[in-house]
């Protein structure tokens, strides 16, 4: 056994990952392959997922697929111009949020998908991308969901911009999160309401009643009539073997008393 303490910082490395995430508006030429991509999507998509639906998918966009993107982010805003935007990185991911026909609600599932994008963009970092999520007015335009070939239950949640992080860039300018401001208990503290205190005395009173009825029910054994009729005959069958046994004594007793008479 090591005597050296566990380092907590180094011992939380899902921590220190996302303390150090930061968006990257621009990046280099560079971008993971798509083999990599699999590998980190794969572990994204372990997101708490309501009933395992996994109502996601991620349409990956290199080379060429980036423009026919602003072919149709044109249409949408109605420019002669295809948009460059999509260009800005070499490789642009579009997740989809894909319902599924299922009780689990439509905002249930597109927080997965949402859940998903988030844990993939953090891999990405984490793994030396620079990411940057991006949408617009168009992003559940018509003429986009037609390019990226969705279906009816299917839409969009935007794009991962990835790419190289640039060597010289500015510090990030990120706002600590004051987490205070963001945790807080329910209205009226920890006070219960009258309602409520009746409603626990209640419960708990049916609770111990359930519990004794329970009991009762164990005690009182629902009669075996088949054992019972085993039972008395094994009886039956002792007391006539005694009697014939006795039977047999007075026989013998019998024929010795004549032997003598004689
Ligand atoms: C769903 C979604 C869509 C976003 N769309 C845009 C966008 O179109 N343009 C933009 O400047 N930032 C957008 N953002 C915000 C950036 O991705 C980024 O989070 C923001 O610039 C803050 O930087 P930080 O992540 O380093 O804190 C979007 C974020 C989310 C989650």
């Amino acid at each position: 056994m090591s005597d050296a303490a566990p380092d907590a910082e180094l011992a939380r490395p899902a921590l220190e990952a996302v303390r150090a995430r930061r968006s990257w508006s621009k990046v280099t030429d560079a971008a993971p392959t798509h083999a990599e991509l699999v590998t980190l999507v794969s572990a994204a998509g372990r997101v708490a997922d309501h009933s395992s639906l996994r109502p996601w998918r991620i349409i990956e966009l290199r080379g060429d697929d980036r423009r026919v993107l602003g072919a149709a982010i044109a249409k949408a805003e109605g420019d002669a111009k295809p948009s460059t935007k999509p260009l800005r990185a070499p490789l642009v991911i579009a997740v989809v949020a894909s319902y599924r026909h299922s009780k689990v609600p439509r905002w249930e599932q597109e927080a997965v998908a949402s859940g998903v994008a988030h844990v993939l963009s953090l891999l990405l970092d984490e793994a030396g991308w620079g990411v940057f999520w991006r949408t617009g007015s168009y992003t559940r335009s018509k003429a986009v969901a037609k390019a990226h070939g969705l279906g009816k239950d299917e839409e969009l949640l935007g794009w991962l911009y990835v790419g190289g992080k640039p060597e010289r860039s500015r510090p990030s300018r990120r706002k600590a999160v004051d987490a205070h401001s963001h945790v807080s208990r329910m209205p009226g503290g920890a006070a219960l309401p009258d309602e409520l205190v009746h409603w626990r005395k209640d419960s708990a009173k049916a609770a111990a009643k359930k519990k004794k009825a329970k009991k009762g029910k164990k005690a009182k054994k629902p009669t075996d009539w088949v054992a019972k009729a085993e039972k008395a005959e094994r009886k039956a069958q002792k007391a006539e073997r005694k009697a014939q046994k006795a039977a047999q004594r007075a026989e013998k007793t019998r024929a010795r008393a004549a032997t003598t008479v004689e």
